[in-house]
């Protein structure tokens, strides 16, 4: 066992001494590997880090503004916000391959994250000279050979995953951490909870949750829809356990189906969107089984999404396993 207290001091100074007064950059996603490596960074250095947050309009509500209020707000950390959105969805026009979209996206996001941090790095030397990534024990040993079986069915794009390192040095303060050791020590850094114990979320993130061609429409009734469910995740408690349906499944989210469907309102007759709900257990993402919310709080989530989110009419619930389906949609 570890005293993060001390685990925390040792890094700061490990960094340090790396560091020394040069500059470091850091792509920040807001997942929790980038944000915990961005803190404790931030916490050894100060103003000598920049993150570079690339914002590629596929995020969940809010997200954009959470990450700023958090890293720039309140830890006073230089964060550089690219708003990204148009770029990303005018190169996804047309496109509805799944894995089209995932290269897309990846490559513009290099491209974007690349382009921020050479302007940082500046030709000069006065520039930055350090690439900071969230990369922790499990990527390593997943690079040194023993790919994961998943990354051969869908190819994975992550914030981590950059090809090259414009000539900058690389630190990575978390390579020798599991994920639970990082999320203690978010905690440890002053990080919300709520953060550090998110559900993942991937690299293309609703990208690849609007099902087919993404549009600006379909990506911003996900977002209201998906919001209205974690909510009601996060709010009902399972009295067996005590805990929240958020923290008892491994991963939830909403799934937009570019099909219409009619219902009824009021007098009227509606022709309008339909979306899934997706919730799992899983101890490695590897198989999955649908996990069973109650049913009070479906028709919940269901009757709050149709009656706020205009433009869905008809909430499912997706019960298939892992194998053979896979827990995305894409
Ligand atoms: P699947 O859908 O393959 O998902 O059962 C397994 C886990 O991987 C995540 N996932 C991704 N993560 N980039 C990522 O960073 C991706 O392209 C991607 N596709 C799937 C998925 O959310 C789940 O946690």
């Amino acid at each position: 066992d570890w005293i993060m207290g001390d685990y925390i001091e040792e890094a700061v100074a490990r960094i340090r001494e790396q560091v020394g007064d040069e500059e470091v950059i850091l792509g920040l996603s807001g997942g929790v590997d980038s944000s915990v490596a961005a803190a404790l960074i931030h916490r050894a250095i100060g103003d000598q880090l920049t993150c570079v947050f690339v914002d590629h309009g596929l995020l969940r509500l809010n997200e954009g503004q959470m990450v700023m209020d958090m890293f720039a707000g309140r830890l006073h950390a230089k964060v550089v916000h690219v708003q990204a959105a148009e770029q990303f969805l005018g190169h996804l026009q047309g496109v509805t391959d799944p894995e089209a979209k995932r290269k897309i996206i990846g490559r513009e996001f290099v491209e974007v994250f690349q382009a921020e941090a050479a302007k940082l790095k500046g030709d000069g030397n006065k520039g930055a000279k350090w690439l900071a990534q969230g990369t922790i024990y499990p990527d390593v040993v997943e690079s040194g050979g023993t790919k994961s079986k998943k990354a051969t069915i869908k190819s994975h794009h992550n914030v981590g995953g950059l090809p090259e390192t414009l000539g900058l040095k690389l630190l990575e303060p978390l390579r020798e951490l599991f994920k639970d050791e990082v999320r203690e020590l978010g905690v440890a850094l002053g990080l919300p909870a709520d953060m550090v114990y998110r559900h993942p979320f991937p690299g293309p993130g609703l990208g690849v949750r609007v099902l087919g061609e993404v549009k600006p429409e379909y990506v911003s009734l996900l977002q209201r829809a998906d919001h209205i469910f974690i909510e009601e995740l996060r709010k009902t408690i399972d009295p067996t356990t005590g805990k929240s349906w958020y923290d008892l499944t491994s991963q939830a989210f909403t799934v937009f189906l570019p099909v219409k469907s009619v219902g009824v309102m009021g007098d009227g007759r509606t022709y309008e969107y339909v979306v899934s709900l997706r919730a799992v257990e899983t101890s490695d993402f590897m198989t999955a089984d649908s996990a069973e919310l109650p049913y009070s709080l479906l028709k919940k989530v269901s009757s709050r999404i149709i009656n706020e989110v205009r433009g869905i009419n008809r909430v499912a619930y997706d019960v298939s396993s892992k194998p053979p389906a896979t827990i995305e949609w894409e």
